[in-house]
């Protein structure tokens, strides 16, 4: 059980936020294999206010979509309440700020991880949120901004200090991206610090290392990012090794090619045929990685424009592994 403010979770294990990635079709296919709380995209704080439409269309929810969080990527507690009015309109459950996010464009501007180099500021955002919002506010650090100045834990106390209901941190630092293995050490020593829960991302690739994230840490709960892409299934198989041990058997291939049509229906359904299918092709790839001789449908999907053309490649994986028997 994970407690984050007012709201109690039965499964430790969360989609994590990943921009272009966690749209309302993704995560349908991940809360289906068990996934209880999922984050949306991240959104810009300032774009939110300022070109609402498009940015607002990322809070599209529904019902069997919950409970459900959103990230804000900001540093100016004016706009980010402002942000929080336009909020507040949708049904959310939980608001975080991104002081995570190591891209230039972001960073440049003082927002993502570049406010790992300002705590206190980083904490008059945070707190302007807390006194504000219904919702509990979190917030998502990476371990530093590079190995000289790794000050996860005095970022994770002043941001504690704000009011904050739990702290995410990447066990990465802003100059390692997503390079390199996650830094459990630092995880720890920030779990250590903290009264508040500590949810821990980085390398939650199986059931196995979700496991090991938790003992090797000591934290409360964990997100799972890329090791989602294409594999829905490790919701239900984190959750059987954490209460059990026992490692359930991969999908078949009838099994993910099932799941990727329903996956590729969703896309369409929500973002139009063509964008839908364009949009899926990234996912096929990932659906398909470690199936053997892929090469030139892998290649067919990343030309198809069409949702026909993307399903007739779905098909003809199934055709070439005996009608799907094959496993
Ligand atoms: C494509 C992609 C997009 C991401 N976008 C975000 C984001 O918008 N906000 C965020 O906090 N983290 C984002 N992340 C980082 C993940 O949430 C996670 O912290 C990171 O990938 C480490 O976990 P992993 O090693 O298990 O993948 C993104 C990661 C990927 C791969």
């Amino acid at each position: 059980m994970l407690r984050i403010g007012s709201l109690t979770f039965s499964s430790p294990c969360i989609l994590a936020p990943m921009a272009g990635i966690t749209d309302l079709p993704f995560r349908m296919i991940n809360r289906a294999f068990g996934c209880e709380f999922a984050f949306a995209e991240m959104i810009s704080a300032r774009a939110l206010v300022y070109q609402s439409k498009n940015t607002e269309r990322m809070l599209t929810t529904n019902p069997h979509d919950q409970p459900l969080g959103v990230q804000l990527l900001g540093n100016d507690p004016g706009v980010i309440l402002r942000a929080l009015e336009i909020i507040r309109k949708h049904p959310l459950d939980l608001i975080d700020v991104n002081a995570a996010c190591p891209v230039n464009k972001v960073t440049k501007k003082g927002e993502g991880a570049a406010m790992l180099r300002e705590p206190r500021k980083l904490g008059q955002v945070l707190r302007a949120l807390v006194e504000n919002s219904q919702v509990p506010v979190t917030v998502k650090i990476r371990s530093g901004w590079d190995e000289d100045s790794v000050n996860a834990g005095e970022v994770a106390l002043h941001a504690q200090d704000a009011g904050v209901s739990a702290l995410f941190i990447h066990g990465r630092t802003r100059a390692q991206g997503y390079r390199g293995r996650v830094d459990y050490r630092v995880i720890r020593e920030v779990k250590g610090l903290l009264r508040i829960p500590v949810i821990a991302s980085g390398d939650t690739f199986s059931a196995q290392l979700i496991k090991k994230m938790f003992d090797e840490t000591g934290c409360d709960g964990v997100t799972i990012a890329r090791g989602a892409l294409g594999n829905p299934w490790i919701f239900k198989e984190a959750a059987e090794y954490l209460a059990s041990g026992i490692l359930l058997p991969k999908p078949g291939i009838s099994e993910v090619m099932e799941i990727m049509m329903k996956h590729l229906n969703l896309c369409c359904d929500y973002h139009g045929e063509k964008a839908g299918a364009v949009l899926f092709r990234k996912f096929f790839g990932w659906y398909v990685k470690g199936i053997p001789d892929v090469k030139t449908l892998r290649d067919r999907a990343f030309h198809a424009e069409t949702k026909k053309k993307m399903l007739d490649t779905i098909e003809e994986l199934r055709l070439r592994n005996g009608r799907g028997a094959a496993s």
